[in-house]
């Protein structure tokens, strides 16, 4: 068994391990299907588990990203949505916090997903002052097709932005991570701009350990290597017949105990901000990989699990009277992080009969006594959770972290009986998009 960095705690789970047993042993041929896809490459549906293993992306990342900082940008703009940028938000925030562009004047970093007017034009300002003033940025456009419409748009904004600064040379300052053979690898091809390409077979929202969230992160310093390192020892970890290592099959089973009782919310409830978008990671996995219309044998089913993501304590303030109060419908992973440094309450005698017990403590002494009080309450009114407790964000437990929960996924859409890979029903509003673009 390879270490696990994370504590995951079941005691109020709320679930018969017998029958959990069963649904382990369902799952058995899935795993060891899963498992036979080690080694093979990129050729079948589970070819994402293989990314961590492959030493040649990153180095050909790295060698791209040595390339790319020569040019010593400001900033590193990722254009991209959903799977082609979420996976890179997550792992950049929990591992340098929400504020890593106030403390690092040297290389910031903005994602561009929506075409939001407002946001678009105010990056747009800044990029261009910097551009004005003779520095540097460097525009990473990610999209596994090619085709998605914000993507394109948003590219096209800043290449305009780039050919008017950087002129003819303004395909330096472009790197492209796209299937082979899309219409922006020929683009990129044909203008000389860099490019890297996702394996074929690896869908959007399981592609966080491809060129496709390597590059960006190695960018910007993180260890990607230390990523790695950690996803892979999640794929050993679960793709093991052995329940007691397999936490992924272990989750899958418990949240599939539960969608059948009619709990089919699953809020992951999130006790830090930085690891907040790891929950909004989670959610799209979750939600384009196992809400579906059709299962395997094409019947419509209409089936799927509403991810929610929670953020302590400040939703507290906000849902958790619907938690408590309303149906018994949800099923809940708080996850719990070690903060990095502390910092305390003053002692001001004044302050004392405003509230009891918090002069002199820490904050997160006073965080994990809120932690402690929710996790009561939801015990005593029998709502059902698992605490998934991170005594150290890095690059090696946020790899393990995202790897068990896209194989946790992967076994979900098994129980299901849906493709967890596909996402047929995107593509009808990207079909009525493109009628009303055609007609306007
Ligand atoms: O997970 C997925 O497959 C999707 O969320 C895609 O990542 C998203 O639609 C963007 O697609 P693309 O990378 O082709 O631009």
């Amino acid at each position: 068994m390879k270490k696990v960095v994370f504590d995951f705690d079941l005691h109020n789970a709320s679930v018969d391990f017998g029958e959990i047993k069963q649904i382990y042993e369902r799952l058995k041929p899935k795993i060891k299907k899963v498992k036979d896809v080690l080694g093979t490459g990129y050729e079948t549906d589970c070819a994402s588990i293989n990314l961590p293993f492959d030493k040649n992306i990153v180095s050909e990342v790295n060698q791209l990203i040595a390339e790319k900082r020569k040019f010593d940008p400001a900033f590193l703009i990722v254009i991209g949505i959903g799977g082609s940028n979420l996976g890179t938000i997550a792992i950049h925030k929990a591992i340098n916090g929400i504020l890593y562009n106030d403390k690092n004047p040297a290389l910031k970093v903005y994602f561009v997903d929506s075409v939001d007017t407002d946001y678009v034009n105010g990056i747009l300002e800044l990029v261009e002052r910097k551009l004005k003033s003779g520095k540097n940025i460097l525009v990473n456009v990610v999209t596994k097709s090619g085709t998605t419409t914000e993507t394109v748009a948003n590219f096209e904004i800043f290449l305009g932005l780039l050919k008017k600064y950087k002129k003819e040379k303004y395909n330096d300052y472009i790197v492209a991570i796209t299937d082979k053979g899309s219409k922006l690898w020929d683009f990129a091809k044909e203008n000389d701009i860099s490019s890297l390409a996702v394996p074929k077979k690896v869908g959007g929202r399981y592609s966080v350990f491809s060129a496709v969230g390597l590059f960006p992160l190695g960018f910007i310093g993180l260890d990607i290597e230390g990523l790695q390192e950690g996803a892979k020892d999640s794929v050993d970890n679960c793709t093991s017949e052995d329940v007691s290592i397999n936490y992924a099959a272990l989750s899958a089973s418990i949240v599939y105990y539960h969608y059948t009782r009619s709990i089919n919310i699953h809020d992951t409830f999130i006790f830090s901000k930085s690891v907040y978008s790891f929950g909004q990671w989670y959610r799209q996995l979750v939600g384009e990989s196992l809400g579906k219309k059709y299962n395997k044998k094409g019947e419509v089913v209409n089936v799927g699990i509403t991810p929610t993501v929670s953020l302590g304590t400040t939703d507290l303030h906000s849902v958790a009277q619907l938690y408590l109060g309303g149906p018994y419908d949800k099923f809940t992973t708080f996850v719990t992080v070690k903060p990095k440094k502390d910092v305390y309450v003053p002692k001001i005698d004044a302050f004392e009969q405003f509230v009891e017990n918090i002069q002199s403590k820490s904050v997160s002494f006073i965080m994990n006594s809120i932690i402690g009080g929710v996790r009561e309450a939801y015990k005593k009114d029998k709502r059902p959770f698992v605490v998934v407790d991170i005594p150290e964000i890095s690059a090696y437990s946020m790899g393990q972290l995202l790897q068990w929960k896209m194989l946790e996924v992967m076994y979900l859409g098994y129980l299901l009986g849906v493709n967890p890979f596909d996402q047929p029903q995107v593509e009808l509003y990207k079909k009525e998009t493109r009628e009303i673009l055609a007609h306007e």
